[in-house]
């Protein structure tokens, strides 16, 4: 059972580093975009920070294109950068690619067991289902979890489920509880993570 940040911004990284238990980072264009910052800069420092494992995630329209994105940041970071790939035809098979490589690779954008099992046939490290963006349409994300972990565990399978799109402790502790072997969650689900009222409550009697 693992714990990841999903953010972009590298101070509130730095504040939480300090716990020891934050074992990567999983960023994408759009929390590198509200970052403020170029992304070469903010991986550069999230690595600097001392993460070990972190998603980033590459362009291109094609396979190909995906690939050489992908080698360009292993040779940088080497096993430091896990390359994130989106859930389509292109993505699998650059996942595929990079998998013989042994380049680790992050499928993003899962939601559904089909395109899960496809991933992990394909050798990514990890799987990304977003479980937030389910249940904001009116799907089960939590479901969707258990059902990959049932499925992965059932053919001995080595991808590993990051659950992502985590807007709630409650929902990243369900996450685990379905299967999921780490949780990417925003910094204010994080700090929610190690609170509760009767805590609170506790120390001021
Ligand atoms: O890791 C993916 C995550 O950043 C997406 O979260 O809340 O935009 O669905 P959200």
């Amino acid at each position: 059972m693992k714990i990841f940040l999903d953010t972009a911004i590298v101070t509130d990284i730095e504040d939480r580093m300090p716990t020891g238990i934050i074992k990567g980072v999983t960023t994408n264009p759009t929390l590198i975009r509200r970052s403020g910052e170029d992304p070469d800069v903010v991986y550069e420092e999230i690595i600097n920070a001392g993460i070990t494992d972190l998603s980033i995630e590459v362009k291109g329209d094609d396979a190909e294109t995906l690939v050489a994105n992908g080698i360009l940041y292993n040779s940088k970071y080497g096993d430091k950068a896990t390359i994130k790939l989106p859930c389509t035809v292109e993505g699998i098979k650059a996942c595929k690619t990079l998998s013989i490589l042994k380049i680790k690779t992050n499928m993003t954008l899962i939601f559904s067991v089909s395109q899960a099992i496809l991933c992990a046939l394909a050798g990514a490290t990890y799987v990304s289902p977003f479980v937030g963006r389910l249940d904001q349409i009116g799907e089960d994300g939590i479901g969707l979890i258990s059902q990959i972990a049932t499925t992965f565990c059932i053919h001995d399978c080595k991808t590993q489920i990051l659950a992502a799109s985590l807007r709630s402790a409650q929902s990243a502790a369900d996450a685990y509880e379905a299967g999921a072997h780490i949780c990417t969650v925003p910094v204010e689900v994080f700090d929610d993570m190690s609170t509760h009222v009767l805590t609170d409550k506790g120390l001021a009697q």
